[in-house]
């Protein structure tokens, strides 16, 4: 199974559902009348259909009739309700991937009995600006091409890595939950430069791009961070004095607690907590 041609359903358009759809209609990988969505908030899935040309399926049992792919992007704590009120729509020609946080595909699979074909994945909101990293959870149970179409689905809004399932809580709390660490480096680093004198625009420039910047050098050129830091750290230099600044903050600790922290939030949301 490849997506050419295929219909895919978004069931909860709120904010990974509409990065999600915003993302793939960019990228040209399906057209918008392939493309649709339900919502709890009715007024808020009419602005995303208008918005994107998709389609809007005024209930959940609709969405799933009328997909053959479904994307369940709905908060992990109501997806006991939705699964219920979708069983009598599913069937083995359905693939049904979901986003939620913590949701093994054990408890899924007790949830939607006739379900086969599920894959559980884990993007991030840059799935916005085609720069998501999906990991993606092998399962057992789909068939050929069923992770392809995975694949295709999330390689289309940015990188995807292919996991064993144990593995979705620690990334939750890395690169799900990675988003909003980075947004507030930027602002903080913005904030230091405003406190420094420089106007807030450009502040918010200097601080994303740098971002930006670092994060692709690191990637396209498999520099190891510590290297790039000592690249640009001279002997009693600017940068080590930031740098000591930092360390004086605990900043690596703070982060390396944040991923922990949010990966065991993760699998609390995984017992129901
Ligand atoms: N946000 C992220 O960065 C991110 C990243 C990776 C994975 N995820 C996962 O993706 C899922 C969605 O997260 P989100 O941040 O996009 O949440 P969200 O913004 O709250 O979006 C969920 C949407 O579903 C709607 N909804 C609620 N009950 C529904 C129902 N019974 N049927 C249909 N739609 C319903 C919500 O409406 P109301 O607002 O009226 O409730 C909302 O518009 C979560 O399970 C989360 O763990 C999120």
């Amino acid at each position: 199974m490849t997506i050419k041609g295929k219909r895919i359903g978004f069931l909860g358009a709120g904010n990974i559902g509409e990065a999600m759809i915003r993302g793939l209609l960019q990228a040209g990988l399906v057209p918008a009348q392939d493309v649709a969505a339900s919502d709890a908030r009715p007024e808020r899935l009419a602005q995303i259909a208008r918005q994107y040309g998709i389609r809007a399926c005024a209930d959940n049992p609709t969405l799933v009739r009328e997909s053959h792919v479904i994307v369940l992007a709905v908060k992990p704590q109501i997806m006991a309700a939705v699964c219920a009120e979708i069983t009598p729509a599913v069937d083995r020609s359905k693939l049904i991937i979901s986003l939620a946080a913590g949701v093994s595909t054990t408890t899924l699979r007790q949830q939607l009995p006739h379900v086969e074909r599920l894959i559980r994945v884990m993007p991030n909101t840059p799935a916005l600006v085609l720069e998501a990293v999906t990991a993606i959870a092998r399962a057992d149970g789909l068939e050929g091409g069923d992770l392809e179409t995975a694949q295709e689905l999330f390689g289309a809004v940015g990188r995807v890595v292919v996991l064993d399932e144990e593995a979705l809580d620690a990334v939750t709390g890395l690169s799900g939950s990675g988003p909003a660490y980075v947004a507030i480096v930027i602002e903080s680093l913005a904030d230091g430069g405003v406190k420094m004198g420089l106007d807030r625009a450009t502040a918010m420039t200097l601080a994303a791009q740098t971002v930006l910047g670092s994060a692709k050098l690191i990637l396209e050129t498999g520099t190891h961070p510590g290297q790039l830091k000592d690249m640009v750290a001279s002997p009693g230099g600017t940068t080590i004095a930031g740098i000591a600044a930092l360390e004086e903050g605990g900043v690596r600790r703070t982060f390396i607690s944040a991923v922990e922290r949010a990966t065991l939030r993760s699998r609390e949301l995984g017992k129901g907590r």
